[in-house]
């Protein structure tokens, strides 16, 4: 299956999921990996499985990642398979109780990005998903490689 990660990150952690997730979906033949920067709609075409994941900045996705969706044609993934993830920061003790009410109000960047796939026609074949990193800079949580892994085989079962 033709799969394309679309994926942004200022410190690595997000680069850190999107190839973890590229190896557990498929043959690297099959697969690319792509930061936001470098993606073009072209990059679109034939493609059968769409993973796209962003750092959660300001309770959504980067400005590169909603430029992008943003730029996919009405209909454009009308026969694709997608599904999106992000990184956000841990909530732990630490974390302020009107910081966590908000946190959890606003929400974080997978859902949204969820949102809008299908909006453009994708079927969401994975409930969207968020990776913990610790502070702002990371590093990811432990386990979270492999639990990003895990979700994302979920795909293959629903191919
Ligand atoms: C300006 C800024 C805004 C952020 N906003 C949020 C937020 O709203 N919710 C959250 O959980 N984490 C937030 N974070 C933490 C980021 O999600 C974290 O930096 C990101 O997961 C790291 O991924 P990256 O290494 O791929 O950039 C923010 C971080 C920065 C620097």
């Amino acid at each position: 299956m033709k799969t394309l990660i679309i994926y942004d990150s200022f410190f690595g952690n997000t680069e850190q999921v999107a190839r973890a997730i590229g190896s557990a979906v498929g043959a690297p033949q099959d697969v690319t990996v792509v930061k936001v920067a470098d993606a073009n709609l072209e990059q679109l075409q034939g493609v059968q499985v769409l993973l796209v994941g962003s750092p959660t900045r300001a309770f959504r996705p980067s400005p590169a990642i909603t430029q992008f969706l943003a730029g996919i044609p009405a209909g454009a993934l009308q026969s694709v398979n997608a599904a999106a993830f992000d990184t956000r920061s841990l909530i732990d003790d630490t974390v302020p109780g009107f910081l966590r009410l908000m946190i959890k109000w606003f929400g974080w960047a997978a859902p949204k990005i969820a949102k809008r796939l299908a909006a453009k026609g994708a079927s969401l074949a994975l409930t969207p998903e968020g990776f913990a990193v610790r502070g702002s800079e990371g590093p990811l949580v432990e386990g979270e490689l492999e639990r990003a892994a895990a979700w994302a085989r979920g795909l293959l079962q629903s191919a």
